[in-house]
């Protein structure tokens, strides 16, 4: 039990690390909360200060995930055991809330998108490969990171019953709650993108501001 705590507490302080916020201001002096969609995310982070910090950002946020969720390997569980699923699920949550709520840059952190990639590769790896792929599709074709982020976030629980044969619940149920979550942390997008407002992306080496 102490070990499963210390793994848990191990994860929401990875997820704390807002890379977003220490590369916008160690290297280039600026908070990219104070810009563009003032989310501490990867998109955000190449908006405001260009494709290099965003591809880091993407990266490290999404190593992060995908580290959380692998100390699940730590504990003495059998592979494919319930018990090393659930724990695996406990960490994505915590490496994920510490992600949207960083206890090292004032609780005000990113919507998840990154980390959760990386921490569901931990948990299901076929189905978020085809949630990559989902992503690339819609961003090529509309240029909305948030509209690709939700459309792959949305398919994640689609791909894993329908196209994978998952019946496992909790697995499905997982899958879902990313969803649902994804959802919540996108809510201004929606508004933006029903008000024809949400900026387009594009991979520019530094924008101007
Ligand atoms: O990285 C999250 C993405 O889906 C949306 O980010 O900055 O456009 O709100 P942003």
């Amino acid at each position: 039990t102490l070990l499963i705590i210390l793994l848990t507490a191990a994860a929401y302080l990875l997820g704390s690390v807002s890379n977003a916020v220490w590369i916008g201001k160690t290297f280039y002096g600026t908070d990219v909360r104070e810009h563009g969609s003032h989310n501490a995310g990867a998109t955000n982070t190449m908006r405001i200060l260009g494709r290099r910090a965003g591809i880091a950002v993407f990266v490290l946020d999404f190593l992060k995930g995908f580290i959380a969720v692998s100390l699940a390997a730590l504990l003495p569980y059998a592979a494919g055991s319930p018990a090393l699923f659930n724990m695996k699920f406990v960490l994505t949550a915590a490496v994920v809330l510490g992600h949207i709520f960083p206890l090292f840059a004032g609780f005000r952190g990113g919507k998840g998108v990154a980390t959760l990639a990386g921490a569901v590769l931990a948990v299901y790896p076929p189905a978020v490969l085809l949630c990559l792929a989902t992503f690339a599709v819609v961003f090529m074709l509309c240029r909305y990171v948030s509209l690709a982020s939700m459309t792959a976030g949305i398919l994640l629980p689609v791909y894993t019953v329908f196209v994978f044969g998952q019946h496992y619940l909790p697995l499905i149920l997982f899958c879902c709650a990313v969803s649902v979550l994804l959802l919540i942390t996108h809510r201004k997008n929606i508004g933006r993108l029903l008000a024809g407002t949400e900026p387009k992306t594009y991979f520019h080496k530094r924008p101007d501001r």
